[in-house]
């Protein structure tokens, strides 16, 4: 019996603390990984952060006062697309989870944030200036800086 019990505990303690860091929530029978969505993602990965540098990043919601993390609420299958001002150059941004970032070096004019389906339909779009990167900083759950609330896979009109 106690040869099985020290790999028993050596195993859970592997996995709790996995779950801990991103726990899976399953939604609509798809499994996902929480990850700080709806969080300001620049505490962690901007400049003074301890994380990997991501220079625009942000969390898609199917309701405008979603909280964070609130699994139920995350926008499936979608994405950001950033549309630079003076060029046609789109600058996409990673899909997963609801979550979306770019590592690329940051943008120096201003972006049509757009927000894409599944299908890569825009659903959603709205023009910026180009120090607003960190999406989740204006779009809170209440809406911060006149944001309306979450970035979101509808249009808010
Ligand atoms: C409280 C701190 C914290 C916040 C807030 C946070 N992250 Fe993270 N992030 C981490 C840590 C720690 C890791 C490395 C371990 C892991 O994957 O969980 C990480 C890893 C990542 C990675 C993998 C990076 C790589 O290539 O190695 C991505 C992508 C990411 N986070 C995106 C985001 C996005 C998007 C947001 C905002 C919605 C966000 N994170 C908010 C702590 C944070
Ligand atoms: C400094 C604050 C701020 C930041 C940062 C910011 N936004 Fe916004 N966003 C706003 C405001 C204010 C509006 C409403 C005005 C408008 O629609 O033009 C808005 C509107 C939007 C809309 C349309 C909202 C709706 O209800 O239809 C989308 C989509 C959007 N933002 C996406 C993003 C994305 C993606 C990012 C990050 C790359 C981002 N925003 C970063 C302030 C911000």
């Amino acid at each position: 019996m106690k040869k099985f019990l020290l790999p028993l505990v050596m195993l859970s303690v592997v996995f709790v603390g996995c779950d801990e860091e991103n726990p899976i929530e399953v939604v609509d029978g798809v499994n996902i990984e929480i990850h700080h969505q709806g969080e300001t993602c620049s505490s962690c990965h901007g400049s003074n952060g301890s994380e990997v540098r991501l220079y625009a990043a942000g969390s898609i919601f199917k309701s405008l006062s979603a909280g964070n993390n609130e699994a139920a609420q995350i926008a499936l299958g979608h994405t950001l697309r950033l549309v630079l001002n003076s060029t046609t150059k789109y600058l996409t941004v990673g899909n997963g989870d609801g979550n979306a970032h770019s590592k690329s070096a940051v943008l120096s004019e201003g972006f049509t944030a757009e927000v894409l389906d599944a299908s890569g339909d825009v659903v959603n779009s709205a023009s910026h200036s180009a120090n607003q990167l960190d999406c989740n900083s204006c779009h809170t759950s209440t809406g911060s800086s006149g944001a309306p609330g979450r970035v979101v896979n509808f249009r808010n009109e």
